[in-house]
């Protein structure tokens, strides 16, 4: 029987009309599976050309024949935006048809860019840290309810669970699945129109799956170049709380990156947030606004009882010198485990809270455009 490496090999001579190059070294040669005379592959194809289709067709089905194998099964289908970029990095300064006498400066890469092209200068995709001083202040019950809201508002959305032993944002949003691998890339797991990767995929029974070893920032740099993406509007951080590390890994990894400072309305805990709102100004990174936290409790007869006291949020702000976006009251979504949709810390279209997490989404989207 051939090998893949075989059949892949077969096709080097084949070359791609748009770009000029071997289709193998492009990578549009995909889903190569081989059983005893039969193979299989997907052909991507970066033009919508009937005749250039037959044409490749044809000489795919005699590369693999002259193999020894009978049966050979071809699917086209059309180039991705993601593959696009990867293609448009690859060449960039270097116009497709002119590969001969200028050939690409990069290496070619045989699957995954090393550089995700969400991170590369050209990427329009705003990111949002979420950063607080103290721990359990809610800073991933604000990530989940604003990729939510942003998502209700028509935004294309990802979080980036980026506390990689604390990880907690697959099971607020209720999630039981796990990404799926399509091509050695991870497909990131949708919920309430937010695409989601955490740690917390990968960990079964405490140990590391895919990714093992201390190299924190290398976890996270995988959460970005080795994911599908896609285009994203706004992607979202979940940082662990405090100035660590990871929040100093995120801070230098995405110099683009705006921050958000979550805190409780107690003094202390609106001191501890100040150390996070400076080290973001230390490492230039804009500070977008703060989400106060359980700022009050709501009696039934409508009254506000402050529990954790009062004007810790409004405080960092005048510190900080930014704005006071959003006081949330005490209080979790009222959902149910029998609902369909049910999340633990998504609280619904159409509550009181969801409404004050809807209006801090828009506040961001005027922001950054
Ligand atoms: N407004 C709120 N009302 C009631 N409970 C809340 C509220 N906000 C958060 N919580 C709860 O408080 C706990 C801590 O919240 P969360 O996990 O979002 O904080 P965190 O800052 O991300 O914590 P950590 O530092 O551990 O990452 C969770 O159990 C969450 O459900
Ligand atoms: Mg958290």
């Amino acid at each position: 029987m051939v090998s893949r490496e075989q059949v892949i090999e077969a096709l080097a001579h084949i070359y791609d009309a748009t770009y000029n190059r071997p289709v193998t070294e492009l990578n549009l040669i995909k889903d190569v599976m081989v059983k005893p005379d039969q193979a299989a592959v997907t052909f991507v194809l970066t033009a919508d050309d009937e005749q250039l289709k037959a044409q490749y067709r044809q000489d795919v089905e005699e590369a693999i024949s002259r193999l020894g194998v009978a049966d050979v099964h071809i699917r086209f289908r059309p180039i991705n935006d993601f593959e696009k970029q990867e293609l448009a990095a690859l060449f960039s300064g270097d116009k497709a048809g002119e590969k001969e006498k200028n050939p690409p400066k990069k290496e070619i890469p045989t699957h995954a860019p090393k550089e995700a092209p969400l991170l590369s200068p050209e990427s329009k995709t705003q990111f949002i840290a979420v950063a607080s001083g103290k721990g359990g202040v809610g800073k991933s019950t604000v990530t989940v309810n604003l990729a939510v809201s942003l998502a209700r508002l028509g935004k294309r959305v990802g979080i980036v669970d980026a506390d990689i032993y604390g990880f907690s944002v697959p099971d607020m949003m209720g999630i039981e699945t796990r990404p799926a691998l399509v091509d050695k890339r991870i497909i990131p797991v949708e919920r309430f129109g937010v695409k989601v990767i955490s740690m917390g995929f990968f960990v079964e029974d405490n140990s590391p799956i895919i990714w093992r070893g201390p190299m924190l920032g290398k976890m996270l740099r995988n959460f970005f170049s080795e994911v599908e993406w896609g285009e994203l509007d706004y992607l979202i951080l979940d940082l662990p709380p405090g100035t660590g590390d990871i929040a100093l890994d995120v801070h230098q990894m995405i110099p683009q990156s705006k921050e958000l400072i979550v805190t409780t309305p107690h003094a202390t805990a609106a001191f501890v947030a100040a150390r996070a709102g400076a080290m973001a100004l230390h490492t230039n990174h804009e500070i977008l606004g703060i989400v106060e936290n359980m700022s009050y409790y709501e009696t039934s007869d409508g009254k506000k009882d402050y529990v954790f006291g009062r004007g810790g949020g409004a405080k960092l702000a005048e510190e900080l010198h930014t704005e006071l976006l959003a006081q949330i009251p005490l209080g979790a979504p009222d959902n149910h485990v029998a609902e369909p949709d049910f999340s633990p810390s998504v609280y619904k279209e159409g509550t009181p809270t969801a409404g004050l997490y809807l209006e801090v989404a828009q506040k961001i989207v005027d922001k950054l455009g």
